[in-house]
């Protein structure tokens, strides 16, 4: 449902300080693929997320969502079909608004006609319902703003957001780095839930080896600007660290650098 097809993105062409960030990337994904990505810094991961979510041009190649030429388009048109989060907490909400007015946007960004409602009481429920499956007791606070509201809270009311309006696609760059471990978990197995629940076809960047192994259908390593590895199946269940750090230094000729990565091996 997505392909990747020859894409380069070039930082600086042209300059002294060109940078070919990807390089030459193809890259194939299934219908509820749920892909774990994980690589050395400036590896290109967030680049690779980036450029499928139109927040720059890229320099050659194609994307393609649902066999639409999606190369092109903004970020704002890529929006309505692909949902994201990142690493920064404050990122996805607009925090002096309420979490129902946040929530409701979302919502209404969906095609599902289902959701359409006029009134209000009925629509209130329905964003108590999805505030219930974050287990953070949000249903209750509906008219609170947001910018009150925890990093783990509001970082579990974007993953809501971005999941709630059927995205084709969600996009994850490391979105649960910044939050206490125990927040961590609690943002990851609703991650597991909403992917799972809604079959979301996902693409997670992460710095944590555990978490790309065992969350997931497939597990791809990016090294200088490529897909280094692209692994499934009985393959991915078999995957251990320190195979995958070996399998790293095999193609790469030297030792693993993400200190975040390895921080939390
Ligand atoms: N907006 C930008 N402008 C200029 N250079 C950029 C930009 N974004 C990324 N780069 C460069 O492109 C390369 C790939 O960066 P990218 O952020 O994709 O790496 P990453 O794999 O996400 O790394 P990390 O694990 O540190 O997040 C790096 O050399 C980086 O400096
Ligand atoms: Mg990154």
């Amino acid at each position: 449902m997505l392909k990747v097809k020859n894409l380069e993105k070039i930082f600086y062409k042209g300059t002294p300080n060109e940078n070919v960030a990807i390089n030459k990337i193809d890259l194939t994904v299934n219908e509820g693929d749920f892909i774990t990505i994980v690589g050395s810094n400036g590896a290109g991961k967030s680049t690779l997320l980036n450029s499928i979510a139109g927040v720059f041009p890229v320099d050659n190649g194609n994307i393609f969502l649902d066999d639409e030429d999606i190369t092109a388009k903004t970020e704002y048109k890529c929006a309505q079909k692909i949902g994201r989060v990142f690493q920064n907490p404050l990122a996805g909400t607009s925090p002096e608004m309420t979490i129902e007015e946040n929530l409701s946007l979302a919502i209404s960004k969906s095609n599902n006609l289902s959701l359409k409602w006029g009134l209000s009481k009925h629509k209130r429920e329905i964003m108590q319902k999805h505030l219930e499956k974050i287990d953070l007791g949000l249903e209750k606070r509906l008219t609170t703003k947001v910018k009150l509201l925890s990093g783990g809270q509001r970082q579990a009311l974007t993953l809501l957001m971005a999941t709630v309006a059927n995205p084709r696609l969600l996009l994850l760059d490391e979105h649960t780095a910044a939050l206490d471990p125990a927040t961590a978990i609690k943002i990851k197995n609703l991650t597991a839930e909403l992917v799972n629940s809604n079959n979301i076809t996902t693409l997670m960047i992460t710095h944590n080896m555990e978490d790309a192994i065992k969350m997931g259908n497939r597990l791809i390593m990016m090294d200088g600007g490529q897909i280094i590895y692209d692994i499934q199946g009985e393959e991915k269940e078999n995957l251990t660290i320190e195979k995958l750090l070996k399998m790293f230094e095999i193609k790469h000729g030297g030792k693993f650098n993400n200190d975040r990565m390895l921080l939390s091996v």
